[in-house]
């Protein structure tokens, strides 16, 4: 059964891939790699026997959703899916009281919500391990997937160039982070307005020093995208923006991935989404669906790499 080194993980929060190490971040990766041969060969591994996992949405999930709640049962732990119509969270009850009751009954809290700062303050009042499923400000499962399924796709992470075309904010943001962490050339193209937080690039630009990556901000996505190894979008529009969506189609017009783009990319680049995606915005239905899109590996890898994060941390 899977080798967990769990010294470094237990009742560790996974908030931001900021605070993992190169090595912590390769270790998850190749547990949820592990955990995926296991499940293809049919061989179990119930090293949650008995553990539940409380889940806050605040906001739709189909992928995030599902991977935490299968990945607890196949592991032999159960999870709770907490809609805020339905908890008094939804009703007014502070974050802060939810997170000492919650705490109190289960062995892990995911939270998807809208500000950061409430992921901050349940991470504070809890005394379970928390995992952040998306806020608007981060989305680090998400690249944790992302990562093994480059990994995957490329037999490497170190020195690869990613270009995310689109805009700059939750999963950019993660991208960031986390593809510095591992020495990848992390650019990121999205129009004026519409570009990641300094602060975030800043800390990306320290990770890069570190580990021989880069990270680097532009407006043009045709220079984004060359040589690139790995081509990456995401909604114009995130949860919570619809009504900006006429604005942005606007100001994200020519921030497509189409096959313009891919010619401009390495002829072997991948294409990847986190999906759920809109044909014809920020990523043409030839491009999704022809052969160097992998983005129903990346979804499926959710599953396996939130295997990976509970596995570790709780
Ligand atoms: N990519 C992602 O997080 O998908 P869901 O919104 O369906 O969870
Ligand atoms: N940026 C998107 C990601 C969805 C998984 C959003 O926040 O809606």
């Amino acid at each position: 059964m899977v080798q967990l080194n769990k010294d470094m993980f237990k009742g560790k929060n996974f908030i931001s891939l900021q605070d993992y190490t190169a090595e912590e971040i390769s270790h998850l990766i190749d547990v949820a790699l592990e955990l995926k041969a296991e499940n293809k060969a049919g061989i179990p591994h119930p090293v949650l026997q008995g553990k539940t996992l409380a889940m806050i949405f605040t906001k739709s999930s189909t992928r995030t959703r599902v991977a935490f709640e299968v990945g607890i049962y196949q592991l032999g732990g159960i999870g709770l899916f907490l809609s805020s119509r339905d908890i008094q969270l939804g009703r007014g009850e502070p974050i802060e009281d939810t997170a000492r009751v919650l705490s109190r009954m289960v062995d892990g809290i995911m939270i998807r919500t809208y500000s950061h700062q409430e992921v901050i303050e349940l991470a504070k009042y809890s005394s379970v391990p928390v995992i952040n499923g998306l806020s608007d400000y981060l989305h680090p499962t998400q690249i944790l997937a992302d990562l093994m399924t480059i990994k995957e796709h490329k037999g490497q992470i170190q020195g690869l160039k990613l270009a995310y075309i689109g805009d700059g904010n939750n999963v950019a943001h993660s991208l960031l982070l986390g593809g510095t962490k591992m020495g990848m050339q992390v650019v990121i193209a999205s129009p004026e307005g519409y570009q990641p937080d300094p602060e975030i690039v800043r800390l990306a630009q320290e990770n890069a020093a570190l580990s021989g990556g880069s990270a680097v901000v532009t407006t043009d996505p045709e220079q984004a995208a060359q040589e690139a190894d790995v081509l990456y979008t995401d909604v114009w529009a995130s949860m919570g923006q619809e009504a900006e969506s006429e604005a942005r189609k606007k100001a994200f017009a020519s921030y497509q991935i189409n096959r313009e783009t891919l010619k401009i990319a390495k002829p072997e680049a991948i294409v990847m989404h986190c999906l759920p995606a809109h044909r014809e915005e920020e990523i043409t239905a030839e491009v999704m669906e022809g052969p160097q899109s992998v983005v129903f590996d990346e979804a499926e890898n959710r599953l396996h790499a939130h295997k990976a994060i509970m596995a570790l941390i709780m």
